[in-house]
């Protein structure tokens, strides 16, 4: 299994980091089957998987439930959960105890917090007591109402020197990887060349070292619009309609089940039973 040093490594030798977010048992499973180098168990659970509106709903109790099925698919995979809203912003003591649920429980190997300011305390706190953090700036979603809504993040050069800035003040504070998302490409390779620890895109161009995509929203699985920065590799809803459609129309047609599914009893056995 990789480490956050062999990360580290990949971004000296130039090899791209592939991550995917998974949720569940055969997520996982399919993920580590797949070669992915680290699996993000993401809040977007909340809406991907739960049908939420926002990331803001999700409890510290779904993200342990939900690493935990991902940690028995992919026992040899790195995995990074996402520490939901309000557990990390409060203070040091809450955060740790969020965090602690999420490895002991969860059986994570890394928690991911969105944003900087604040939250680099947190980094340090985390990272300091033994857990490896990834950062996340630009789009940060649990921030969505104050960024008013998923837009493009620093497309001014006041924001832009920001979101340099809070990269640098993350790996700093022991961070050993940032996601980067929604940013402009241009922006995302600065901040690579300039950061000593992997940058991962999502919405931020080739210029990174790494590249993290949602599940649902790159095998085409329960979602139906996808962002821009989203390449559908797969149409898993056509597959999987079509299954269900063909399945209710056999039923229904009593084409199912045929003598192939069914379990039969021989002659002699049934005037065993009934005479
Ligand atoms: O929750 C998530 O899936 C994420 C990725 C978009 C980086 O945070
Ligand atoms: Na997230």
């Amino acid at each position: 299994m990789k480490q956050t040093t062999d990360f580290l490594k990949m971004k000296l030798s130039g090899e791209k980091i592939a991550m995917i977010t998974a949720y569940d048992f055969p997520s996982a499973k399919l993920a580590e089957q797949a070669g992915v180098d680290m699996i993000l168990v993401g809040d977007s659970l909340g809406m991907v998987v739960l049908g939420y509106e926002s990331t803001v709903p999700v409890t510290i109790e779904d993200m342990v439930h939900h690493t935990k099925a991902v940690k028995r698919g992919s026992q040899n995979t790195f995995i990074v959960t996402d520490m939901p809203f309000m557990t990390y912003n409060l203070n040091r003591e809450e955060t740790l105890k969020s965090a602690a649920k999420l490895v002991q429980d969860g059986g994570a190997h890394a928690v991911k917090v969105e944003g900087a300011g604040e939250v680099v305390d947190m980094i340090r706190a985390l990272t300091s007591s033994g857990i490896p953090v990834m950062a996340h700036l630009g789009l940060t979603p649990q921030k969505a109402g104050v960024l008013g809504g998923y837009k493009v993040q620093g497309k001014t050069a006041e924001a832009a020197n920001q979101l340099l800035d809070d990269a640098i003040l993350c790996q700093e504070a022991g961070a050993f990887a940032v996601v980067l998302e929604c940013v402009p490409r241009q922006l995302a390779e600065r901040i690579t060349n300039q950061l000593d620890i992997p940058t991962i895109g999502i919405g931020a161009g080739s210029s990174v070292d790494g590249q993290v995509l949602v599940y649902h929203d790159f095998l085409a699985y329960g979602v139906d619009r996808v962002a821009k920065f989203v390449k559908q590799y797969s149409n898993a809803n056509e597959i999987m309609l079509a299954g269900i459609e063909q399945y209710v129309m056999e039923v229904k047609a009593c084409l199912f089940p045929e003598q192939q599914h069914t379990y039969t009893m021989k002659e002699e056995e049934l005037t065993a039973l009934y005479g």
